[in-house]
């Protein structure tokens, strides 16, 4: 194997802000070769997170900060091209964290999962695998929406909302997404089947809510905290539910100014939980086989936003922070066999 090149984004140095191009490099190296208990997976593409700005500062998290001259952490699925291990066999379909890198190794642990069956492997970061399982498990455990209720959902144009929202209106519930500009609302209606969305840089997002949601708010599933968070907390509804899933609007600024307004929880008996897919991911057949049930039953759309090679992950990762996204932002390695 040692014939193959590993084309790789290592970390440079911390970025401030949005990622510069020079916080990184793109180097070449020989693939690695498998030790006992190793498999070798050639990664076809790799999901663009939030999360993967939050590991390039060096601040505890629930996983480590990615160190100077390592390749950038990321999740991704990929082909397993060799194997030392009993866990994988070669041509095992796995979701791993294959980081922004064309080759990368694994072991039997919890970070890498076999898929079962023949799946579309795009399809299986955009919606069956751990996005369309926080969108699952943060909106069934936590919002538990019941027929009638009001249901808003933030950053609803983009990878977790858009299913959020979806998951909630098979429930029965009514569903309002929050989205920034007219296009992307437009998207959560036409295409997410949302029954409204607010746009967020229209102007005054408490008068909209209040339009919108004129039975006040029951459940909440909040991807971006900061004002938006304290806005919903405003019309929440008594015994409300907030999903606590991302503070996207902190993640470049390394700040959590907030909530201001979580007196409203007292107020209205409601609760805020945080959750993460990675402690519930014993539990992932459960959320595959119910997502992968709904999107054949054409219950649950997806989008996928696809980048063209290594070369624009940065490009990719800055685009959640600046919105540039519809659905999942996936960077496109290798062709699936
Ligand atoms: N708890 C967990 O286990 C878990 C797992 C995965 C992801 N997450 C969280 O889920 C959230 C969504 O992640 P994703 O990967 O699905 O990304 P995404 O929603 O596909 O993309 C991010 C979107 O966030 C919005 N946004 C960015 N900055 C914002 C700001 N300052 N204010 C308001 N909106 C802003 C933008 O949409 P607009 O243009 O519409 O503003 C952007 O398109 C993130 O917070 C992430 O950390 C949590």
């Amino acid at each position: 194997m040692t014939d193959l090149t590993n084309h790789q984004i290592v970390l440079r140095r911390r970025p401030t802000g949005l990622v510069d191009p020079d916080d990184v490099e793109a180097i070449a190296t020989p693939a690695p070769e498998p030790a006992e208990g190793e498999a070798l997976v050639r990664n076809t593409y790799v999901g663009i997170d939030a999360a993967v700005r939050t590991w390039l500062d060096d601040k505890p998290g629930y996983l480590p900060p990615v160190g100077i001259g390592e390749v950038v952490r990321a999740a991704g699925v990929g082909e397993v091209v060799a194997s030392r291990c009993d866990a994988y066999a070669v041509g095992d379909v796995v979701t791993t964290l294959s980081a922004f890198q064309e080759y990368v190794i694994v072991r039997d642990d919890l970070f890498t999962t076999v898929i079962p069956g023949v799946v579309d492997q795009l399809a299986m970061l955009s919606v069956y695998g751990s996005t369309g399982a926080t969108a699952y498990f943060g909106m069934t455990d936590i919002g538990k929406p019941q027929p009638g209720e009001t249901v808003v959902v933030s950053a609803a144009a983009g990878a977790t909302g858009s299913l959020a929202g979806q998951i909630a209106k098979i429930a029965g519930a009514r569903v309002v997404g929050i989205a920034g500009g007219p296009e992307k609302c437009r998207v959560v209606t036409e295409e997410f089947g949302f029954d409204a969305c607010i746009d967020h840089k229209a102007g005054d997002l408490e008068a909209a809510l209040r339009e919108h949601c004129p039975d006040r708010v029951d459940v909440y599933f909040d991807n971006v905290g900061g004002p938006i968070l304290d806005a919903v907390l405003g019309r929440l509804n008594q015994g409300g539910r907030i999903a606590l899933c991302g503070v996207i609007s902190s993640y470049v600024t390394g700040e959590h100014p907030g909530p201001a307004n979580y007196v409203q929880l007292l107020a209205r008996c409601g609760t805020m939980q945080g959750f993460n897919t990675l402690n519930n991911w014993g539990r992932f057949e459960e959320a595959f086989t119910a997502l992968k049930q709904w999107e054949a039953e054409g219950r649950l759309v997806h989008r996928e936003h696809v980048y063209d090679g290594l070369d624009h992950a940065v490009e990719a990762l800055n685009g959640l922070f600046t919105g540039t996204n519809i659905g999942k932002s996936v960077v496109k390695v290798s062709d699936p066999s």
